[in-house]
């Protein structure tokens, strides 16, 4: 017994003189005398051995023991403050890897605001597939075969042509969407329908085997030319500002009739008073609505539709049409 209150008195010596420099240190003392292992336990174990009568008082005693020990450890911990961390090897003050977050693709920036015109004036937006049947892309559209219009929407072909003209083609434009559109829905049909097109074209600054267009329809009892043309003045002005000028030059295309290319000219900049050919429309040809199921006595509209890259080159200036593809940083950072 007396022997067991000497130990405790000399171990209670060494925890006050204790030091620890690190965390290493602290841990060392931690494991020493507050471990599972630690001196503090096994003096607790002695309990069995000490006299019923005694039992109280030496309780007493080894608490206090256990209590010394404890503030010890607390009070180097709070002594070594901060530096704690530092000896882990890390430096949690220091500002983290930047994560590089990209910017949205300039022809995206285009795109989405023109989603957002169309949407306030109630167009919804609609996808097809960019591999494209013969049907969809030409026939549907008032271009059947052996037609001299398809000479100017030559295109890339998945599978040699057959004799019920199924071949499948890389779509010339988003045409084909509407012509899916209006076989799966029935008037009143206001879509938009943006997507990629391919063409065969050899590459050059104003034109590429591929692009990407935003066409338009409307199609219901009472669709006049007149809504036509004030759906695309909102658009022109909307996206380009109040000043600019909107002209219609007749056109022809041969799924609509009559039909019309858009031009607008800006009142300043670099390419002020200069008309520019931004899309071409017109009313839909009755055969397209008749192609669709439509009566075309009953139901008529208008269809318009624009390339993305063009309008994109004149929102921001761009001359070159093939920086859009070729993945610069140094294009693309600037469209912020
Ligand atoms: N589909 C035409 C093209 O790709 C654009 C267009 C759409 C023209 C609708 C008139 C009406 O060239």
């Amino acid at each position: 017994m007396e022997q067991l209150l000497k130990q405790i008195e000399d171990i209670k010596k060494e925890i006050t003189a204790a030091e620890a420099a690190n965390a290493a240190a602290l841990e060392e003392f931690r494991i020493k005398y507050l471990g599972t292992k630690g001196l503090v336990k096994q003096i607790m174990g002695e309990m069995k051995n000490v006299p019923n009568d005694q039992k109280k008082e030496f309780g007493q005693i080894l608490n206090a023991f256990k209590i010394v020990a404890e503030e010890k450890f607390e009070a180097l911990q709070a002594g070594l403050g901060d530096s704690a961390e530092t000896d882990t090897g890390m430096d949690f003050s220091l500002p983290g890897d930047p994560t590089p977050v990209g910017t949205r693709h300039p022809l995206n920036l285009v795109r989405n605001q023109m989603v957002s015109i169309f949407k306030r004036l109630g167009f919804a937006v609609a996808e097809g597939p960019e591999i494209e049947d013969d049907w969809h892309n030409f026939g549907a559209m008032n271009l059947p075969e052996d037609h001299p219009a398809r000479d100017m929407q030559d295109t890339f072909y998945v599978e040699e042509k057959t004799a019920d003209h199924s071949a499948w083609l890389l779509r010339t434009h988003t045409s084909s969407t509407q012509a899916r559109v209006m076989e799966s829905q029935k008037p009143p049909i206001r879509v938009i329908c943006p997507g990629r097109v391919y063409r065969n074209e050899t590459i050059s600054a104003r034109a590429h085997c591929f692009f990407h267009q935003v066409e338009g329809l409307y199609i219901d009892e009472n669709v006049s030319f007149a809504d036509l043309k004030q759906t695309l003045y909102f658009f022109v002005q909307e996206m380009f500002g109040k000043e600019v000028k909107v002209r219609f030059r007749p056109s022809y295309f041969p799924f609509t009739e009559p039909s019309a290319e858009i031009d607008i000219a800006f009142g300043s900049g670099p390419l002020k008073g200069r008309w520019l050919e931004v899309s071409g429309a017109g009313q839909v040809h009755p055969t397209v609505v008749r192609n669709m199921g439509l009566d075309p006595d009953q139901f008529i509209g208008f269809a318009f539709g624009s390339g993305l890259e063009r309008l994109t080159m004149l929102r921001y200036g761009i001359n070159d049409l093939r920086l859009f593809y070729e993945g610069d940083l140094r294009f693309l950072k600037q469209f912020n």
